[in-house]
């Protein structure tokens, strides 16, 4: 689709991808409207984004609330007259083995990595199917959505739940015979942005700093396996990564996997697609190598 002359709304856009989305869609001549829960970061991204040049809306929104979804929407049509592309970008990682993972943590990922998405898709895509135009609905999923790590289960859960959610959707616009809004997923590896601090914009209680997730060892390993990914300058930037799904979302591709150029990455997601569809564990291998990676970050981090 052509993205110039096109409005945007984004969610979880104060920082980190979202803001970096946000700006590329400046860039690139969209109209923008951005959300997040984070009053103060969301009216400073704005600022940021109006001295580009950009025609930008803020709105306040909890993505895990249904009603403030649909007001963003409400409020995008509202102020720039049409919606043409949804980005379902909020969302949020904590560790946990997976018999420790709070009940009330688990809940609050699925809230937000999974069913934001639910309350995005039944917000806009009834505006976009009235409307008739070119539109879009993208996903900013995760590489957790085909992969499983150690420490992962309410990460990993969550962004295969938003995978099948996002391909449900592709699926069921495709059988209906709608087609002026097309679907993208993104599946980024470990991108440079303020994820390891979740706690920014975490409801009050979930005990997720010191004595809460980082209590298990294989947790506190895995983040720190991210932090010093990060730390050594071999994450993608927000940036790169934004400049790739706006190039996917301009292709109309479905599947976007920033930061996937790495061998090991690829053969990791076939290896358990493909263990998946013949019924082979896959794991055994992949394990033993992310247990000698975490070992030796570990031992990194008790070095410094
Ligand atoms: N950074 C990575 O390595 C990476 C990798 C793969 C996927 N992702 C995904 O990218 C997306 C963006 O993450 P990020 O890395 O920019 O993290 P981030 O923490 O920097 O940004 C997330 C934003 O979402 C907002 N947010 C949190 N809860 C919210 C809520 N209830 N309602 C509205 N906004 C809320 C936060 O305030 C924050 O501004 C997430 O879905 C994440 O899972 C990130």
């Amino acid at each position: 689709m052509k993205l110039a002359g096109s409005v945007v709304a984004i969610t979880g856009a104060a920082g980190g991808i979202g803001f970096a989305l946000a700006q590329e869609a400046v860039r690139r001549g969209m109209t923008v409207a951005i959300s997040d829960i984070r009053e103060a970061a969301l009216e400073q991204a704005r600022a940021a984004l109006a001295a580009m040049g950009g025609d930008v809306l803020a709105v306040q929104t909890d993505v895990t609330k249904s009603a403030e979804v649909e007001a963003l929407a409400a409020a995008t049509v509202a102020r720039f007259g049409k919606v043409n592309v949804l980005i379902n970008n909020a969302g949020a990682f904590v560790g946990s083995l997976a018999w420790e993972t709070p009940e009330a943590q688990l809940d609050w990922i699925i809230d937000l990595n999974v069913k934001s998405i639910a309350h995005g898709i039944r917000a806009f895509v009834p505006r976009m199917i009235a409307q008739g135009d070119p539109c879009h609905v993208v996903t900013i999923a995760s590489a957790a959505a085909i992969t499983v790590y150690p420490g992962y289960t309410s990460y990993s859960s969550s962004k295969h739940a938003a995978l099948a959610l996002t391909e449900a959707l592709y699926l069921d616009l495709a059988a209906e015979g709608i087609g002026n809004i097309g679907v993208t997923i993104a599946m980024p590896t470990i991108i440079e942005t303020d994820i390891m601090s979740p706690e920014k914009a975490s409801p009050a209680g979930l005990a997720l700093g010191e004595g809460g997730r980082f209590k298990n060892r294989t947790v506190r390993a895995m983040e720190q396996m991210m932090r010093n990914h990060v730390a050594s300058g071999h994450a993608m930037s927000a940036q790169d990564m934004a400049r790739q799904t706006f190039d996917a979302v301009a292709e109309g591709r479905l599947y976007v996997l920033p930061g996937h150029d790495g061998p090991a990455d690829v053969a990791k997601a076939c290896a358990i697609a493909n263990g998946r569809a013949k019924g082979i564990d896959a794991y055994p291998p992949i394990i033993d190598g992310i247990m000698q990676s975490l070992e030796r970050a570990e031992a990194k981090s008790a070095q410094t």
